[in-house]
């Protein structure tokens, strides 16, 4: 499948083949598509927890609004944003370092700069949100690739989610992702308002 086959096939799931479930060396590898997404600075502020275990995506229903889907998915992914993603920008931008791409100068006046920039709260908050977005659609598209289906969530208790699975304070919960085989009953790939209507060239004015 093409990249743009992918992103044409793509439906938000709500219905999961309970009884096809995805392995840890699966699991590891769509996370290992999502981190190729991009981050400012290379940061790559995402980290991601895998909720596989029957009892776990029980306790992670009872705090998405009972969505049946966070339990019936193979796997359903907490995707996080780390508000302070600048604070590991070192270790971030070490392997860039050893492979010469950037020098340690560089890894060191971005971490600085990055500092600065994501100080302040909502700036930090913003950059969580997007960089899991970014994350999580990059995650999508992959599922897609292998023929998996996928439902991003908003609908959950973020208080709620951070309790049930210890998530540290310095993350903020950005979507639930479950991911798994599609079972029968899902929504035909829904229409999209043209191009036209959400497009303007060079201004914003009449959008
Ligand atoms: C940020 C975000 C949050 C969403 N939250 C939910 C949700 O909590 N429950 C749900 O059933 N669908 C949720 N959706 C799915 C949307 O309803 C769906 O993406 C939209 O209707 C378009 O359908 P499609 O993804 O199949 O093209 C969410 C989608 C996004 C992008």
């Amino acid at each position: 499948m093409t990249a743009l086959e992918a992103i044409r096939s793509r439906i938000s799931a709500n219905k999961f083949d309970t009884g096809k479930p995805l392995s840890q060396h699966e699991v590891r590898e769509l996370v290992e598509y999502a981190v190729e997404a991009p981050s400012s600075f290379n940061q790559q502020n995402w980290r991601f927890v895998a909720v596989t275990r029957k009892e776990a995506k029980e306790r992670l229903k009872a705090v998405s609004f009972n969505q049946q889907k966070v339990a019936d998915a193979a796997v359903t992914f907490i995707v996080l944003g780390d508000l302070k993603g600048y604070e590991r920008m070192p270790e971030a931008l070490a392997p860039s370092v050893k492979a010469g791409l950037i020098t340690q100068k560089d890894s060191d006046a971005w971490t600085g700069m990055a500092a600065g920039m994501y100080a302040e709260a909502r700036m930090a908050r913003d950059e969580a949100v997007r960089s899991g977005s970014l994350a999580a659609m990059t995650l999508m598209l992959a599922a897609a690739a292998k023929g998996l289906a996928s439902g991003p969530m908003i609908g959950f208790d973020p208080d709620g989610v951070r309790r049930e699975f210890k998530i540290p304070e310095r993350y903020l919960p950005v979507l639930l992702l479950p991911v798994g085989h599609a079972a029968p009953g899902n929504w035909p790939r829904k229409p999209r308002l043209p191009a036209g209507d959400v497009l303007r060239f060079d201004s914003g004015e009449g959008l």
